[in-house]
């Protein structure tokens, strides 16, 4: 089984409401379905908000991190197009899961454009840079369809939606609840991918912490007991 929401979760045995269980399907390891769950609710929270449209082409900024390979597969399953920012080890990756990389940095707006020449309707952020805002915001027409994970500072200025447990920020408890169900039945059916980058036994969780620190990981870093 699965626990989401689970807060105190860094142990080897947690007691949980009935109600935040889901059942843990049979394909995944026991460090992907760790690394399921908040990375994954986070993704479908930040694609509601958005908007999400088969028809959309959406720019994604932090695609290959834990949150942004689960948008980019959501949003590749719904059918639309997306642009995906990472550093260019990253792209492959990205490009595997049917996304069009961008290397973010200088000049980002103007590489979206030239990767997406009708223009971009709809963008998430997902990593909290002052670029993913500024850059959602120039290429954007409608602020009702950026959202940020991160940024909430940037992203209040901005006019643009804040998104879980940040100051003015929509926790979406709703959403994320009834997503669990969603992504336990993609990640079963094979159509979800979880990455891990690391997985680390409970005892050194600091060095986990430190590893996720660094802010470039491909993936989840995950605890085991
Ligand atoms: N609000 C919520 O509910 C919620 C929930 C979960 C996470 N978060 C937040 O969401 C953010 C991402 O979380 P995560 O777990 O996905 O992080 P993560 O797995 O640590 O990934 C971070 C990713 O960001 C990329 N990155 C680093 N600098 C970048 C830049 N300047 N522009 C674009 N991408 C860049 C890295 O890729 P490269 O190596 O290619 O640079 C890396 O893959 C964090 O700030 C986290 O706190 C919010």
């Amino acid at each position: 089984m699965i626990a989401y929401r689970a807060p105190g979760a860094y142990a080897a045995e947690l007691v949980v409401p009935a109600s935040s269980v889901v059942p843990k399907p049979a394909r995944l390891s026991w460090e992907q379905a760790g690394g399921l769950m908040v990375a994954g609710v986070t993704a479908v929270h930040a694609l509601q908000a958005i908007g999400l449209r088969e028809t959309d082409t959406v720019l994604i900024h932090g695609a290959a991190g834990g949150v942004g390979l689960t948008a980019v597969q959501l949003v590749v399953e719904r059918g639309a197009t997306v642009l995906g920012t990472a550093s260019p080890a990253k792209h492959d990756v990205l490009r595997d899961l049917g996304a069009i990389p961008i290397p973010y940095g200088p000049g980002l707006a103007d590489r979206v454009r030239a990767a997406a020449p009708e223009g971009v309707h709809a963008a998430a952020d997902l990593v909290g840079t002052d670029e993913a805002v500024d850059v959602s915001v120039e290429l954007v027409a409608d602020r009702s369809r950026i959202a940020t994970v991160a940024a909430f500072e940037r992203g209040a200025g901005a006019g643009i939606k804040l998104l879980g447990g940040g100051p003015g920020a929509d926790p979406g408890a709703a959403v994320r609840a009834a997503a669990r169900l969603q992504l336990t039945e993609a990640a079963g059916a094979g159509r979800l991918r979880i990455l891990i980058a690391g997985s680390y036994p409970l005892r050194e969780a600091a060095a986990a912490h430190r590893r996720i620190m660094t802010g470039h990981t491909t993936g989840k870093i995950v605890l085991v007991p």
